[in-house]
């Protein structure tokens, strides 16, 4: 380890979500264990739930590897349960304001310690990291923390590249360049005419008027897994695919995380399992079904249970209701539902996924399609029961489906505007457990999982990506290649 004053000095800003946190989180990790000292910031209103669930405490150097990490929060200006936070329209602006501002004081007050931060680097929903880092002459990168496919989508949207479905065509198909044809209801459903979250695609296409900023765009994807997509989208932008990072992050050996919520133990139930027999069911930070939707997967489980066919067990997060706003209602299980399923079945709050994806007793993974979970999955070789809501989470499905040929479908999305009956449920957890659509499944998820590893191994795509940009941040070869703003 480097004497602490002499290490270069990146501060890493995530937007305030789980699923922005994690990877950008896992990359932070990987650069201090590359001899870097680390800032990591969010707003206090993220920190104060990552303080309940995790040990950290602001500012405190923790050693990873060669280099530190630490945490510092910053005041996004409004009170403890503002459901301001919920409406990004009305919360990106405010969060500009404040975090520019508080970034900025920031950045001087480490100046004026003697540890000036040489490179900024930002998730989605705050493209203003760049502007900031412009305005005070130092370069930043951005992380993607979705696909390539879905960034190819948002870019060919944002340029009017190709004609996308709009209030007189709702319903036509999407050419993308390098990509499979995609139905309506399988872009991006931020973009589509109908969404309910205008807001989300203002925010989302906020980075891409940002583009030409960030001196590189890191993905959370792989070489191998998104060829054709990276090799075209790398004519408009210099695009590094540096995951999975939940596995090159491995290598840290850190266990410092970001949960916002506290993970439960699962590890003896799955302990207590056969290989191959349980069905994990989560839907990511975000997404909450309502109370109908919860029945018909509990009565769906409960079928599948009371049949001598197959034997299996299900673990199942159900996170509890937020206080207020949107969330707040509490769900309930149907009556009876313990007495039927016993020991075989497991409801947790929040679950430590990376291990329960990694468990040899986990089967399948029914997912709302999250890109974390995406990449998660395929990289831990776990078949995906698709059931995606929104944004994002409709595109990974028809790749999981179609094109990485480890998933089968459940549903199609919000816009389907349909509750999935239990016999759906029953029908396609069991299609995803035994017969030859389970097979074929898992020998796919089996090859990806080596692919994922041969990237992130030494040598391996994303690892030379990485320790490129290591270096280029290292040395400030960065600066050079910055455009001035
Ligand atoms: C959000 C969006 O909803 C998603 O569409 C987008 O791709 C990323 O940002 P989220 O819904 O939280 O993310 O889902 P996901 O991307 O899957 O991220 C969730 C993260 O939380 C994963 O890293 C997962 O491992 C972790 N997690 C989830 C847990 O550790 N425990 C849980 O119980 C559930």
């Amino acid at each position: 380890m480097g004497s602490m004053q002499a290490l270069v000095h990146v501060l890493l800003v995530s937007f305030p979500g789980q699923g922005h946190v994690n990877p950008l989180l896992r990359l932070g990790k990987l650069l201090a264990s590359g001899g870097l000292l680390i800032t990591f910031c969010t707003t206090e209103s993220f920190g104060r739930e990552m303080r309940k669930a995790t040990n950290i405490v602001d500012g405190e150097l923790t050693p990873v590897g060669d280099g530190f990490i630490r945490f510092e929060f910053f005041d996004d200006g409004l009170d403890e349960e503002d459901l301001k936070r919920l409406d990004l329209d009305q919360y990106l602006p405010q969060l500009e304001h404040f975090g520019k501002e508080l970034i900025g004081r920031m950045l001087r007050k480490y100046t004026g310690e003697n540890r000036p931060v040489s490179c900024l680097i930002n998730n989605p929903f705050i493209p203003w990291v760049s502007d900031l880092a412009g305005s005070l002459g130092l370069p930043s990168a951005m992380l993607w923390v979705q696909s390539c496919a879905c960034f190819s989508a948002y870019y060919h949207y944002f340029h009017g590249l190709v004609p996308f479905p709009s209030e007189a065509q709702m319903e036509i198909d999407v050419q993308l360049p390098s990509m499979p044809l995609l139905k309506h209801d399988e872009i991006p459903s931020f973009l589509h005419p109908s969404t309910p979250y205008l807001f989300l695609r203002r925010a989302i296409l906020g980075q891409f008027k940002n583009l030409s900023k960030p001196f590189c765009v890191l993905m959370d994807s792989f070489q191998e897994l998104e060829k054709d997509n990276i090799e075209y989208m790398s004519r408009f932008c210099s695009i590094k695919p540096v995951g999975p990072l939940f596995k090159l992050s491995k290598q840290t050996n850190s266990t410092v995380t970001g949960d916002f919520l506290k993970a439960d133990d699962c590890a003896a139930w799955l302990d207590s399992k056969p290989p191959s027999s349980v069905i994990y069911i989560s839907f990511g930070s975000i997404v909450r079904l309502n109370q109908q939707q919860v029945n018909e997967i509990a009565h769906g489980l409960l079928a599948l249970l009371s049949g001598d066919e197959v034997e299996v067990s299900f673990l199942w997060v159900i996170r509890p209701p937020a206080s207020e706003g949107f969330g707040s209602d509490k769900i309930d299980l149907p009556d009876g539902f313990w007495e039927k399923t016993g020991d075989k079945g497991k409801v947790v709050q929040w679950s430590p996924q990376e291990q329960v994806l990694a468990h040899p007793s986990t089967a399948c993974f029914v997912s709302h399609c999250g890109w974390n979970s995406t990449i998660e999955a395929m990289a831990s070789g776990v078949p995906v029961v698709a059931f995606p809501q929104w944004g994002d989470q409709v595109t990974d499905a028809k790749y999981l489906v179609d094109v990485f040929k480890v998933g089968i479908r459940l549903c199609r999305g919000e816009a389907e505007n349909r509750v999935i009956s239990r016999e759906e449920v029953e029908k396609c957890l069991r299609d995803a457990i035994v017969g030859p659509k389970a097979i074929e499944m898992k020998a796919n998820a089996l090859k990806w999982k080596k692919a994922a590893e041969e990237a992130v191994a030494e040598g391996g795509t994303s690892d030379r990506n990485f320790k490129a940009f290591l270096e280029e941040v290292r040395t400030g070869s960065a600066l050079k290649t910055s455009p001035t703003v």
